[in-house]
């Protein structure tokens, strides 16, 4: 059972020395935004997680309750903490975050970070929110994929204020961070946000506000092609996995990993930049992708996408 959010923030200010200082907003609770939060909070930080309906709430809670114990049990079966550091460290991540549905919540953050559906008809109203009620030195980040972070920067009306802060799936174990600067993000403001993807504990590298930025770049047209090679004939989805895997030494085959992703995820991503820039060549949407996305054949999240799945593994 989770405890009620105030309870536990005192369990966890009483209990736990902290590692990092500030206040970071997380808007969306979803497979990126509950990584997010969970890290956050696990390195220090007060988090307020902001959801618009209970329901999505609950649920995140319930996924970082679900990840914070498994990280904790895996520290203890490998002695690198105690069981009792380890509910220490459980009881310290989840007092730290606050859920809610209000965003005025924001308004004592440091950092805010963004990790809604790619849709920009949801984006604008909520950027413009995040304008009016942030602080002036807050950094507002969204945690797009696929979308121009210019775009929100004008949607906020704060666009010195923004920034890019790519996180990579699953968020607790991937170590990268893609900062994303665009031309009126304010030297201080970017300085920060590499500071706050350190104090995460990730590796940051900063780029510039392109498509897909740098992996996404290069990670979804190589998954695209694989899904293309197996529509070809060339092979079948399991021997480009183990292909890639065994040869190219990736931890995870492409067509695994685009069901790791989401199917529908990687389509919206392939499919928006298909449509605004129709002349290059490496967006091209597959047709088994759209037919596996057209009949709720997600991937993971589903159960069943290229292959089948119990939970977070390949089905045996
Ligand atoms: N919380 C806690 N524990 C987790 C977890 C989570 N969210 N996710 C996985 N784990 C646990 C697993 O349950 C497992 O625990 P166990 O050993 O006790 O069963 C442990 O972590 C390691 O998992 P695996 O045994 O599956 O071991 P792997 O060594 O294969 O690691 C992986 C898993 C890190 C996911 C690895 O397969 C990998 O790196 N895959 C590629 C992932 C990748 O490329 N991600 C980027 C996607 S692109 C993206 O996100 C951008 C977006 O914009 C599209």
């Amino acid at each position: 059972m989770l405890r009620t959010a105030r309870t536990s923030r005192l369990l966890g200010r009483a209990q736990f020395s902290r590692h990092a200082s500030g206040t970071v907003g997380v808007v969306g609770l979803g497979l990126m935004g509950h990584g997010i939060a969970q890290t956050a909070a696990e390195k220090g930080f007060d988090v307020v997680a902001v959801e618009t309906e209970q329901r999505f709430l609950d649920g995140g809670m319930k996924r970082i309750d679900d990840s914070v114990r498994k990280l904790a049990a895996k520290a203890v079966s490998k002695g690198k903490l105690t069981q009792e550091q380890a509910d220490a460290n459980v009881a310290g991540a989840l007092g730290r975050i606050t859920p809610t549905l209000d965003r005025g919540a924001f308004a004592s953050c440091d950092f805010v970070v963004e990790a809604v559906i790619e849709d920009i008809g949801l984006k604008k109203p909520l950027y413009e929110d995040l304008g009016r009620i942030c602080k002036p030195d807050c950094v507002i980040a969204s945690n797009t994929s696929s979308l121009a972070i210019g775009k929100m920067a004008a949607f906020c009306g704060k666009p010195a204020q923004m920034v890019g802060l790519h996180f990579f799936n699953p968020v607790q174990l991937m170590q990268l961070v893609e900062v994303v600067r665009t031309e009126q993000t304010s030297a201080e403001i970017f300085k920060k946000a590499m500071g706050f993807a350190t104090d995460l504990g990730k590796t940051p590298i900063e780029c510039i506000d392109t498509p897909g930025f740098v992996v996404n770049r290069l990670l979804v047209p190589y998954l695209i092609e694989s899904i293309q090679l197996v529509e070809r004939g060339v092979a079948s989805a399991a021997d480009v996995d183990t292909a890639m895997r065994l040869g190219a030494g990736h931890p995870m085959g492409p067509i695994q990993l685009a069901d790791y992703i989401g199917l529908d995820t990687c389509h919206s991503i392939i499919a928006g930049w298909a449509k605004e820039y129709p002349t290059d060549p490496s967006f091209r949407v597959a047709e088994s992708l759209a037919a596996k996305v057209a009949e709720g054949k997600l991937g993971r999240k589903s159960g069943e996408g290229f292959y089948k799945w119990d939970g977070d593994r390949l089905a045996k």
